[in-house]
Order: structure tokens, then C-alpha cells, then sequence
């Protein structure tokens, strides 16, 4: 490492220790009686805990500080309810719980009845390894085993290995356009968005919450490409955690039902015809439009054919796809409904880059050999952090940052310099 990157990691690392002190959240709910302590995503913009960003927190602190590490994902599994679930926010520190047309409430009113990317045993991955191993693992495991057979028994009905979800925010890719026209939304402000929300969450409430029913009126139903993905690679570390704590039998079911994920992935989501990967909609299962960044995260997976890792790569090499100067867009520029500011002004995942897809995909490019590209993408993260702060996404040209300002999860970036100096 030259002595510049050097002290651009001392520097970033310095950032990022500043920023999980402003944005922790420590005290006491008197709702639950319990004691949290949790980084949020964005003191003004998000000052709860969310599920992904909580897994994505627990990762960066695993390279500052192990306490506080094991103590984010902790204050996450106190929300586990009997079943396994646990819900995508939990409003700890608001006064009265939030509500809202389209907030799905759940087990409490607060906390959501929604789920997010199942990314939790990777964070435990992280946090195990660098720390205290197999001591961890033994006490967080049964826990993180119950809530991935929970994605299995409640979230998987049709028993192809790919798990649905049942309202657009449980994709954590909000506003992401392959939903449009399967939501009917018409327009591009959030206004529009919440217009079409509103009947998915009515339709979940009328089901009483219960998995059955909401997949009986079939309303919203998604097999998600970047959601199963992820379930996919989380599965698969799971088994590697299970196989490390002496659960040989547990590893082999785990490894199993990942590579079914993999396997349904690759035969009902990805099209040769148009060579991406589609969600599937409804009980029909009909592919949804593709030319987002989901259908970029395969690469995350190992056992991927070489004619898809070529054909992901091509196109993040691709300028006039996703080859952007500030990569990796959340939409093809390709797809009329790209915006490189926010569409709407506010709304989400519709053209701006977000460094944890950019993290999951220079991740799996290093995993294929794909070591140039994966370099660029991980330069072009960094510099966004340094040149426009950790803000929630940036403009895929002109790297103008936008959304939450101080948002903790794009802290990925000292995972990506740390991992790859
Ligand atoms: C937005 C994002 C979602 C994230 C949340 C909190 O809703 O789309 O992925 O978890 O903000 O940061």
C-alpha cells in the first residue's frame, strides 16, 4: 500500500468512528423495557433502527469496535418474535410510534410487520471472525437459525427456494421502477407512490398479517432477484457458521436450501432472451422488468455460469448501461425510467448509485476474478464518501451526492478499503 492510500484509510477510518458516535443511539424503550444501543441510518432523516442498515452497521463496526459491533446486532435480535421474524424498523426512540398509509405496522405498533434483505448472518459472519468466534456464535446462532427458517416455513410457500415478499419496502429498493407498472404507479413523485402503497398495506392488514391470507388475495407478491440473491449468499455463510460451531447437519440443510435459491434463480429469473435477471410477480409468477442493479447482485454468487459473469461484467463496463463514471447505478441508463438526481425529487433507487450494492458487487466481481473492474468500483465509492460525504445515494455522473445526509451504511466503504487495500 502506497503511503497516500495509507493515510486515506487513517483519515477514513477516523470519519467513520466520528460518524457511528453521532449517529448511536443508546437508552432505554419504555414500551419494551429494554435497553438499545444501535447506530441509525441518519439522525435527521432516519433516526430508528432498520434491518439491512443495522446488519450493514454491525459490519462496519466489526473494524472499530467489537462491543459495539455485538451490541448493534443484539439490540436488532431483541425484536425476534417467537416465530423468528423480525421486523425491517423498530422505532425505539420515538415518542409515539409513527404511522402512515403505507407503514406496515406489526407485532407492536412499533415495530413493522415488513422484512428487509435477510443480510443478518453475514453480519454475524463478520463480527464472529473478527472477534470473539465461535463464544459468539454459540449464543447468537439458534436465533439467526430461527429467523432464516422463518424466511423458509412463512416467506417460501410454493417451496421453489425463492423467498417473496409481500410490499415493496421489504425489497430495500423502495421505489425501485421494476415495480411500476405491477403497482400501477403513474408518475414519478412520491405522492404517486404512496397512492399505490396505500392498498398493498390495506390488503396486509385485512389478512390480519398472517402470511396465509396475504398470499391467498395475491396483491403484492414478489420474488425478488436482489432480495433471493442475498437470501442465497446469507444461507450459504450460515452453513459455513453452523459447519464452524460442530452443527454438521445443520450446515448440510442450510447448504441446501442455498443452492435451491441459486438453482430458481437461474432457471426461472434470468432470461436468456434478454440475458438479465427478472423478479417474479404474483402467484403466476410473471417476470416483472428488469434493467436495475438487482439484476447486477448475481454476481455475488459463486456458482454462477461464466456466460452470466461475462454478461454482467459487459455491461458494468458498458457506459451506456451501467458503466456510469460514478458506478454502479441503481438503474440502467438503458431504462427510460433512469434519473441521475432522485426522481421526484426524493424518491429511491431509480438511477443514483448506492454503495452497498456497489459493496456486494465489487465483491462478487473479486470473487470471479474480476479484479480491474471491482477496483474501479471500489476507487469510485470511496471517492464519493470523500468528495460528497456519506450521503444516502449519488448522482451516477457527476457523483453529486443526495437523500440522507450522514447515512451510516455507505461506512461500507472502510469494509471495501480495509478488505482490499
Ligand atoms: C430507505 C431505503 C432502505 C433503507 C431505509 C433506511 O427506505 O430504501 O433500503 O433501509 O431507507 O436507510
Amino acid at each position: 500500500m502506497s503511503r497516500t492510500q495509507r493515510d486515506r484509510l487513517v483519515d477514513l477510518r477516523g470519519e467513520v468512528a466520528a460518524l457511528y458516535r453521532r449517529n448511536r443511539q443508546r437508552g432505554y424503550a419504555a414500551w419494551c423495557r429494554k435497553a438499545y444501543d444501535y447506530v441509525c441510518p441518519s439522525i435527521e432523516t432516519y433516526p430508528f433502527q432498520w434491518f439491512w442498515d443495522s446488519c450493514f452497521h454491525a459490519i462496519v463496526l466489526s473494524h472499530l469496535d467489537l462491543e459495539r459491533a455485538e451490541a448493534e446486532l443484539r439490540t436488532l435480535l431483541l425484536g425476534q418474535q417467537p416465530d423468528g421474524f423480525i421486523p425491517h424498523v423498530t422505532y425505539w426512540t420515538a415518542e409515539v410510534p409513527p404511522t402512515g398509509p403505507y407503514l406496515v405496522s406489526g407485532p407492536s405498533p412499533w415495530q413493522s410487520a415488513s422484512m428487509q434483505p435477510p443480510v443478518l448472518a453475514e453480519a454475524v459472519a463478520a463480527v464472529a471472525d473478527r472477534g470473539r468466534g465461535g463464544a459468539y456464535l454459540r449464543e447468537v446462532l439458534p436465533a439467526v437459525r430461527r429467523y432464516y427458517d422463518w424466511c423458509d416455513r412463512v416467506r417460501d410457500p410454493d417451496a421453489d427456494g425463492l423467498i417473496a415478499i409481500v410490499e415493496p419496502h421489504e425489497s430495500g429498493m423502495d421505489q425501485t421502477p421494476s415495480y411500476d407498472a405491477y403497482l400501477g404507479v403513474n408518475g414519478e413523485d412520491p405522492a404517486a407512490f404512496e397512492t399505490a402503497w396505500r392498498p398493498v398495506a390495506e390488503a396486509i392488514a385485512l389478512a390480519g398479517h398472517r402470511a396465509e391470507p396475504i398470499f391467498a388475495a395475491d396483491r403484492f407478491i414478489v420474488e425478488d432477484v436482489a432480495v433471493n440473491v442475498l437470501y442465497a449468499e446469507n444461507l450459504r455463510i450460515l452453513a459455513r457458521l453452523l459447519g464452524d460451531v460442530g452443527d454438521a447437519a445443520g450446515a448440510a440443510a442450510l447448504s441446501e436450501r442455498a443452492k435451491r435459491t441459486v438453482g430458481s434463480l437461474l432457471t426461472q429469473c434470468w432470461d436468456p432472451a434478454d440475458r438479465d435477471f427478472h423478479a417474479l410477480a404474483g402467484r403466476a409468477e410473471r417476470p416483472l422488468p428488469g434493467n436495475t442493479v438487482a439484476g447486477l447482485l448475481p454476481i455475488v454468487l459463486p456458482d454462477l455460469p461464466a456466460g452470466v459473469v461475462d454478461r454482467i461484467a459487459e455491461r458494468l463496463a458498458d457506459p451506456t448501461d451501467f458503466g456510469t463514471t460514478f458506478p454502479v447505478p441503481s438503474v440502467s441508463r438503458r431504462n427510460p425510467a433512469y434519473r441521475g438526481a432522485p426522481a421526484g425529487g426524493s424518491v429511491l433507487w431509480r438511477g443514483p448509485s448506492w454503495i452497498n450494492a456497489n459493496w456486494y458487487i465489487a465483491r462478487g466481481l473479486r470473487r470471479h476474478g474480476a479484479d480491474a473492474l471491482a477496483t474501479r468500483i471500489e476507487e469510485s465509492s470511496l471517492q464519493l464518501v470523500e468528495t460528497s460525504g456519506f450521503r444516502e445515494h449519488y448522482d451516477a455522473d457527476t457523483g453529486r451526492g443526495y437523500g440522507a445526509r450522514e447515512f451510516s451504511w455507505s461506512a461500507l466503504v472502510l469494509e471495501m478499503a480495509e478488505a482490499n487495500p
